[in-house]
């Protein structure tokens, strides 16, 4: 495995395996990699020649409040654990390679990003947007893959390739759940044990929508107030946003009619965690 730190020394090594005929696969993350990012990496690995992984946490999509500080970066633990697995590359650039001068060209996709996490951090996907453009951009990959976990920054991503014409195909995989149902998260990390059971809220609540769903509740209104009840049990928790939207635009709506996702976010303390489920009343849920 190469581990390498500049975009030059990343270009070479994936211009090499290019030129070998291989299939190159990117799975970006911001490390203190989990479980999640693991099924990520494995299904790159099974799909492609060259898997490459980049490590960044990106300034650009925290805002000015938020947890870019005590965002956890264990790199050592991460780079044993892609070696142990096969990763080809990994691209760990510091924030000068990335962003050597002032940042005055943005990529922003509309509409998908005014509702959920858009709201409570307006230029989140902006940053999101950008800095996977510049990866692309430094690794050409052929497939790059997301997790569903963050529903609207999938939707984002697949948008952006699609109204851009990124030369690259987005897969997704299903999230991936502690034992108990909570989500994975590196910023689960930082919760301590009081606020790590509160933590469990989240997928409660999810479920809660999908079973009212499948008893035929179709009204958001009901299925949200019912979630709402689930979280403020939880001393700790603080709701940013509970909402049910359409599955192609995030737009809200009011009666769940086809496919849709119920979406959260929810601060246990001074960590704010996000979850969601898609939800179909032609199917069973949960
Ligand atoms: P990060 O939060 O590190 O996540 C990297 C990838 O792992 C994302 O595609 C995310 O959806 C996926 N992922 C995280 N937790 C998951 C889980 N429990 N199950 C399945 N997939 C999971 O998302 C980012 O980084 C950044 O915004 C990034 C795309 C790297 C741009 O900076």
């Amino acid at each position: 495995m190469i581990i390498v730190e500049t975009i030059d020394q990343a270009r070479q090594a994936v211009a090499q395996a290019r030129s070998d005929g291989k299939t190159i696969g990117l799975v970006p993350t911001m490390g203190a990699l989990h479980e999640g990012h693991l099924v990520l990496i494995h299904r790159c690995l099974d799909e492609c020649d060259f898997t490459v992984v980049s490590i960044f946490v990106n300034p650009t999509q925290f805002g000015p409040n938020e947890d870019l500080k005590s965002y956890p970066s264990p790199f050592e633990t991460d780079c044993y654990r892609c070696r142990e697995i096969g990763v080809d590359l990994i691209f760990a650039p510091p924030v000068r390679q990335m962003y050597p001068q002032e940042n005055l060209s943005w990529v922003k996709v509309d509409k998908i990003t005014d509702h959920l996490c858009g709201t409570s951090r307006p230029t989140h996907f902006r940053g999101v947007c950008t800095v996977v453009t510049k990866l692309f951009n430094i690794i050409h990959p052929q497939i790059a893959y997301f997790g569903q976990k963050d529903a609207q920054q999938l939707r984002v991503i697949r948008r952006m390739v699609a109204d851009l014409n990124m030369p690259v195909e987005i897969r997704d995989c299903p999230t991936v759940r502690e034992s108990d149902g909570l989500a994975m998260s590196s910023r689960n990390a930082n919760l301590n044990p009081a606020q790590r059971r509160q933590a469990l809220c989240l997928s409660q609540s999810l479920n809660l929508a999908g079973e009212l769903v499948n008893a035929g509740t179709v009204d958001c209104a009901i299925i949200i107030e019912a979630m709402k009840a689930v979280i403020e049990k939880q001393p700790d928790a603080r709701i940013d946003y509970i909402s049910i939207v359409d599955n192609e635009l995030l737009q809200p709506i009011d009666q769940i009619d086809r496919a849709a996702i119920v979406a959260l976010a929810v601060h246990i303390g001074s960590v704010r965690l996000i979850d969601n489920i898609m939800v179909d009343p032609a199917a069973k849920n949960i």
